[in-house]
């Protein structure tokens, strides 16, 4: 509901008196931006060189997004960084007391920063055959996502510590079991190219 202030000043647009109102510190609207990076901005991306912030990120950038990997932008929410984005998902789909299923050997981080919202962590394995690379111990996977308390699966694609893209048998189980995927894809677009071998696993 508008508060009394806002109602005031629709009142007072409506009366087509212009207003300055003081409490606005957005740059883009009172020409606090150096011209030449507006104008970049407006080159590029026409809809972001007027600041105009949302919870759910620039409408622009979630359109962008929208475009390029398909879906609707309203399906996107962008956030200040991946850890954050743990963050939420493991309040929103887990929360405190419950837990998430991660991959070992994975990514150290995953631990406190579900510890930080009260959530554990449950570890699903994966071992190394030579010569064909990391596997997944799907006998492990079927265990842990079936533990009572867990709320979730993560998936990092490729893997960090060992670089290994994931079994698509992780979703499977996952859906089969009715637990959301949490998928991590920052190093998606970094394949690994081995200079003795063309044959590339993915
Ligand atoms: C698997 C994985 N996800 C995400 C990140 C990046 O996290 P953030 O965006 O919070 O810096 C890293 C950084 O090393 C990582 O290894």
């Amino acid at each position: 509901m508008e508060n009394a202030i806002a109602l005031k000043r629709a009142e007072i647009e409506a009366a087509g008196i212009e207003l300055t109102d003081l409490t606005d510190t957005n740059p883009t609207r009172h020409n606090l931006l150096d011209p030449a990076v507006l104008e970049i901005i407006a080159e590029h991306l026409p809809g972001a060189s007027r600041y105009e912030p949302h919870p759910r990120g620039p409408w622009p950038a979630r359109a962008a997004l929208a475009e390029r990997y398909g879906g609707d932008p309203e399906d996107y929410w962008l956030c200040a960084s991946t850890s954050e984005a743990y963050g939420w998902l493991f309040s929103l789909l887990a929360g405190a007391g419950k837990a998430v299923a991660v991959p070992s050997p994975g990514y150290p981080l995953i631990e406190p920063l579900a510890q930080y919202r009260g959530v554990s962590t449950r570890d699903y394995r994966s071992f190394y055959a030579h010569p064909s690379g990391w596997e997944l111990d799907r006998t492990s996977l079927e265990q842990t996502l079936a533990e009572p308390d867990v709320r979730a699966v993560v998936a990092i694609h490729p893997n960090n510590p060992t670089g290994a893209y994931q079994d698509p048998i992780i979703a499977q189980l996952a859906h089969k079991q009715g637990l959301p995927l949490i998928a991590d894809e920052v190093f998606f677009p970094y394949q690994f190219e081995d200079p003795l071998s063309t044959d590339i696993k993915r």
